[in-house]
C-alpha cells in the first residue's frame, strides 16, 4: 500500500467523514498532517506552533486502520518534521496512546495547574486524569 502525507495549513477547512475540523491559527508553523493511502484518509495529526514550543494534538488513526502500525508511521513522520521540543496531553485511560508516545521518547511531566484548569473547563466530559508529555530535541 502506498502511503502519502499531505500537509495543510490550519486555516483551511477540512471535513473528515462529514465532521468539520475547526482550526485555530497560532502561527506559521501550525499545520495538520493527513495520512492517506490511494484513496482514503488513514489518520491525522496536528501541530500547533505555540511560539516557544510545538504542541502535538488530535493524533487519530481511523478505527479500521488501528493496530496495524499506522500510528507508528504517523508519529515518526511528525517527529522527523518537527525538529523542536514537542508537548502533548492525553488521558490516563488511553493506554494505546500512552504506550505510543513513550515509545517515541515522550516523558511524562507534571501538568501545570493553569493548563489543567483550562483543559478541564474545555473538555468537561473527561473524568480521567490528564497526562502531560514532553519530548526534548
Ligand atoms: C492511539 C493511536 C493513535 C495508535 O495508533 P495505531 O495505529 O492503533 O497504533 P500502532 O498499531 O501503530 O501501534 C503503535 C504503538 O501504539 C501502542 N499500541 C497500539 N495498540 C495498542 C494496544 N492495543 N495496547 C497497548 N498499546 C498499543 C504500542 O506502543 C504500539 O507500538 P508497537 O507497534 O511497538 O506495539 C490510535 O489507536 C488512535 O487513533 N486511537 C483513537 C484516538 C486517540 O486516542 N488518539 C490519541 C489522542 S491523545
Amino acid at each position: 500500500m502506498v502511503i502519502k502525507f499531505i500537509t495543510k495549513s490550519l486555516d483551511e477547512n477540512l471535513y473528515i467523514d462529514d465532521v468539520p475540523l475547526s482550526y485555530t491559527k497560532y502561527g506559521n508553523g501550525s499545520f495538520i498532517r493527513i495520512m492517506m493511502n490511494e484513496n482514503e484518509i488513514i489518520g491525522i495529526a496536528r501541530i500547533y506552533d505555540k511560539r516557544n514550543v510545538m504542541e502535538l494534538a488530535d493524533v487519530y488513526i481511523y478505527e479500521k486502520y488501528q493496530g496495524q502500525g499506522y500510528g507508528n508511521m504517523l508519529i515518526e513522520n511528525m517527529i522527523n518534521d518537527v525538529k523542536e521540543n514537542i508537548v502533548l496531553w492525553t488521558t490516563s485511560d488511553n493506554i494505546k496512546a500512552i504506550n505510543l508516545y513513550k515509545k517515541y521518547g515522550f516523558i511524562e511531566r507534571k501538568m501545570d495547574k493553569r493548563m489543567e484548569k483550562r483543559l478541564r473547563a474545555k473538555y468537561k466530559w473527561i473524568k480521567s486524569k490528564l497526562i502531560y508529555f514532553t519530548k526534548q530535541v
